[in-house]
C-alpha cells in the first residue's frame, strides 16, 4: 500500500499564521504540522509516500522534509496542487503515484497518538472499497458525520449543523484504485470544494465502506482552538513517556 500526504489549501482558519508559510509547516508542540501525518504513515509501514503540498511556500517543504532519510525512508515523492479545490481535487493528483495500488491517505493536519497499523493491515486484505476511522468528539458539527442505522453507516454528512451522531470521520482514509474515477466524477460543494465526504458516500452508494474506531486521541490542527490542543496533547502524551 502507497501513502498519501493531503498538504495543500490556504489555512485561511489560521490566519495571520499562514500568511507567509504554508499550515502544515507550522510547530504542533516541538515539532512542525507535517511530521506527524508522516510518522503516522511511516509506522504503519508504509514506505512509497506521496506529499501533495500547494501554495506559495511549496519548496519550503523539499528544504524541510528532503529525502525522507530522516523518517526511515529511501525516498520521498512531491507533487503540487494549483489552487485550492478541495480534499478530493488534491488527491486526484496521486493517480499517477498510486499506479493500480491501494492508497491510505493522511490529512496533513491530522494527528494521531495511536497506530494505524491494524488498519492498514485489515484493509490490505479488505477485496475491494474503502474504510475510514471514525473518532468520538465533543463537537461532530466540524467534521464529516456518519448517520447511522443500528451499526450500519448509511451516509456521511459534511458539517451538518444537526449531527446525526458523536463520531467525527477523521482525515485518514484507506481506497483502493476506484477512488480517482469517484474524485473525477464530483461536482464542486457549496463551498466550491470537491468533498472527500462525497467520496466515501460514493463507497457507501456500493456497499463497499467499511469503518472502525480509531483508539487513543486524535486532532485536527487547522483552527487556533484545535492547534493549541493539539500541542497540549502532544506535550502531555511526550510528558508521560
Ligand atoms: O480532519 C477531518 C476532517 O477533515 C473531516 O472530518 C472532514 O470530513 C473533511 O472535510 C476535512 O474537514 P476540514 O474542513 O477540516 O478540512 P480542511 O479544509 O481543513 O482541509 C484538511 C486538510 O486537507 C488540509 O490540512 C490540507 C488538505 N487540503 C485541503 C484543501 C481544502 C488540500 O490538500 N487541498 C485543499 O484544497
Amino acid at each position: 500500500m502507497k501513502g498519501i500526504i493531503l498538504a495543500g489549501g490556504t489555512g485561511s482558519r489560521l490566519f495571520p499564521l499562514t500568511k507567509v508559510t504554508n499550515k502544515h509547516l507550522l510547530p504542533v508542540y516541538n515539532a512542525p504540522m507535517i511530521y506527524y501525518p508522516l510518522w503516522t504513515l511511516v509506522n504503519s509501514g508504509i514506505q512509497q509516500i506521496l506529499v501533495v503540498t500547494g501554495g506559495r511556500n511549496a519548496g519550503d517543504f523539499l528544504r524541510l522534509l528532503s529525502n525522507g532519510k530522516e523518517f526511515g525512508l529511501k525516498h520521498l515523492n512531491y507533487t503540487y496542487q494549483e489552487g485550492e479545490g478541495g480534499i478530493a481535487d488534491a488527491l486526484r493528483l496521486a493517480e499517477n503515484f498510486a499506479e493500480g495500488e491501494k492508497i491510505c491517505v493522511v490529512l496533513g493536519d491530522n494527528i494521531l497518538q495511536g497506530s494505524i497499523k491494524q488498519a492498514a493491515e485489515d484493509f490490505e486484505r479488505q477485496p475491494k472499497g474503502a474504510h475510514i476511522l471514525l473518532k468520538e468528539v465533543a463537537n461532530p458539527e466540524r467534521f464529516g458525520v456518519p448517520v447511522f442505522e443500528g451499526d450500519r453507516i448509511v451516509r456521511i454528512e459534511e458539517k451538518p449543523s444537526r449531527p446525526a451522531s458523536r463520531f467525527a470521520v477523521t482525515g485518514v482514509y484507506f481506497y483502493d484504485a476506484t477512488v480517482f474515477e469517484k474524485a473525477n466524477q464530483l461536482k464542486p460543494s457549496g463551498r466550491g470544494e470537491l468533498e472527500i465526504t462525497d467520496v466515501n458516500n460514493a463507497y457507501l452508494q456500493e456497499g463497499t465502506l467499511t469503518y472502525s474506531v480509531l483508539e487513543g486521541w486524535w486532532t485536527d490542527a487547522g483552527t487556533f482552538e484545535s492547534l493549541r490542543s493539539a500541542a497540549n496533547l502532544v506535550a502531555e502524551t511526550l510528558a508521560k513517556k
